[in-house]
């Protein structure tokens, strides 16, 4: 009889989850993943980018058609409408597919679903829902969930003070909504109600939004978002909140503290990051210590500090990514299998989907010159002929290169299509690409990548367009 139940145990469905139990399984082990979540694909697809991504898709489609963007170029509409159950109808469509897909793919690869939440006895044992499941390698993917923000009590059925999961769900448009903390979230579900018509203030206790961003890159996003028609309340704090009816009552103070105000709004979403899923684990049971920030530390293979026990994606130090997640996943399972499985965590792009997308791969250029000399090569949309043609006049591209050996060190790019155009920075930076490798490669015309090419070419100190 064989040891173990299983070769691999994979602890939560989520992208990393769910792609290291199917990598596994590819590789020719006994698979079994534990998923407590009704449906799999975790956060990203339930609850996180799938249903974000729909909600921004149509509230674009919305706004293009309501405001003017279909009219310039001579579609006339007439009166536009927004019928908000069929926009939701859709999103749940879409994340239904999905899941369902997840649940396909498992069943083709043979990996058996155990519904529960798997909590540890020892370092090869499980406990889930009432069944107790062993395996030779157990892979933490927990993922994350919403931090709280202690003086501000979230309760998404009422609908008023709303987290994340709450703001993919509301079944009206609020005259008001009030965004506390202006990260990732923050902007892309303030844009999704902005576009839908509602006034958006958001809230962010830093001097710039976004954060982890590159300098310029933070400036222009709140130049944008102001333009759009967002009030950015920025080095500001909300120090309480109470909920009247309808209405929900926020004070704010300046961060360095100061004089108090009220803010009045019908609808508040809290997003102030995200904290590591570990309550509940037992990783007591294994003697698997936490770092200071509550994560799973790992070395380069993805082991924890307990022999047999792996950990990947967002309960794991690094960007809470679904992408990161996934080449974890993948990698991990290669490392359990026997494989040399890598990822470089230099080279992990990042992009807001918002109008224009936000976009960036390796160093910002605050990061670049800490580190040593570097070259910096701009070039605005405006610009580029694609870009112009569509009437899309914002953002630019920057390259960041190392003074010395020309090497590429970070791309930054805004733009209508930014999270498309990082994908060939970030392949340029992994094969190790200079500047003028970037300058020298034929990029077709008119596209919004030439503005990468020509930016390469700004760090050589000669674009042609500008
Ligand atoms: P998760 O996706 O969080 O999955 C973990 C799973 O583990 C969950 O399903 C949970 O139920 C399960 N679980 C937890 N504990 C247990 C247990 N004890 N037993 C069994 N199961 C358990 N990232 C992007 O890259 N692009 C985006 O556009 C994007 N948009 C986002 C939008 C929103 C609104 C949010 C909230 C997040 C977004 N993210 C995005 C982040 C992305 O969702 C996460 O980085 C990603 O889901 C992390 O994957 P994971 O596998 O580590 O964890
Ligand atoms: P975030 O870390 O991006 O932003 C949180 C913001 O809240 C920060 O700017 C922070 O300074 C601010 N903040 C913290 N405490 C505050 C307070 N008390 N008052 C006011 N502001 C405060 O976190 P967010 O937006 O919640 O997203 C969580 C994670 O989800 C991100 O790390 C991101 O990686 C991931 N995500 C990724 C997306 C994408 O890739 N497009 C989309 C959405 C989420």
């Amino acid at each position: 009889m064989a040891e173990y139940n299983y070769d691999v145990l994979v602890i939560g469905a989520g992208p990393g989850g769910y792609v290291a139990a199917i990598r596994a399984a590819q590789l020719g082990l006994k698979v079994a993943c534990a998923e407590g979540r009704a449906t799999l694909g975790g956060t990203c697809l339930n609850v996180g980018c799938i249903p974000s991504k729909a909600l921004l898709h149509g509230s674009e489609l919305f706004e293009e058609a309501a405001h003017g963007t279909l009219a310039k170029f001579g579609v006339k509409t007439g009166p536009v409408e927004l019928d908000l159950s069929v926009l939701q109808g859709e999103k749940s469509t879409a994340v239904k597919e999905l899941t369902g897909g997840i649940e396909f793919l498992f069943k083709k690869n043979k990996v058996d679903w155990k519904k529960g939440y798997a909590k540890f006895k020892d370092a090869h044992t499980v406990e889930v829902a009432g069944e107790t499941v062993t395996a030779k390698h157990i892979v933490i993917a927990t993922g994350s969930s919403v931090t709280p923000l202690p003086t501000v009590a979230v309760d998404n059925d009422a609908g008023i003070i709303v987290d994340s999961t709450g703001a993919l769900a509301l079944d009206r448009v609020p005259n008001h909504l009030v965004v506390i903390g202006g990260g990732v979230i923050g902007l892309e579900l303030g844009s999704v109600w902005r576009r839908l018509g509602a006034k958006v203030t958001v809230v962010e206790f830093l001097d710039q939004l976004l954060p982890g961003m590159d300098g310029e890159v933070r400036k222009e996003a709140a130049k944008i978002f102001k333009k759009q028609g967002m009030e950015l309340k920025l080095s500001t704090k909300v120090t309480g909140a109470v909920v009247e009816g309808k209405t929900a009552k926020l004070t704010v103070e300046p961060a360095a503290g100061g004089e108090a105000t009220t803010i009045e709004a019908d609808c508040v979403l809290v997003a102030i990051g995200r904290r590591p899923n570990v309550d509940g684990l037992g990783l007591e049971n294994i003697g698997l210590a936490l770092n200071g920030r509550g994560q799973i530390e790992t070395d380069h293979d993805f082991r924890t500090a307990v022999d047999g026990v792996w950990a990947i994606g967002d309960v794991i130090p690094g960007p809470m990514l679904a992408h990161k997640a996934e080449d974890e996943g993948i990698a991990v399972a290669e490392n359990i299998a026997g494989l040399t499985g890598i990822v470089n965590h230099d080279v992990i792009p990042g992009v807001v989907y918002t109008t224009p997308e936000f976009a960036g791969v390796g160093l910002t250029e605050e990061a670049a010159k800490e580190r040593g000399p570097i070259k910096v090569g701009k070039f605005p949309m405006l610009a580029n002929s694609r870009a112009k043609t569509n009437r899309e006049p914002d953002g630019f591209v920057k390259v960041i290169a190392d003074a010395n050996t020309d090497r590429v060190l970070g791309v930054w790019c805004i733009a209508s299509v930014a999270g498309t155009m990082i994908a060939q920075a970030a392949q340029a930076m992994e094969f190790g690409a200079k500047s003028e490798d970037i300058a020298y490669t034929c990029h077709a015309h008119p596209t919004h990548s030439e503005a990468i090419k020509e930016a390469a070419m700004a760090v050589l100190g000669k674009p042609i367009h500008m």
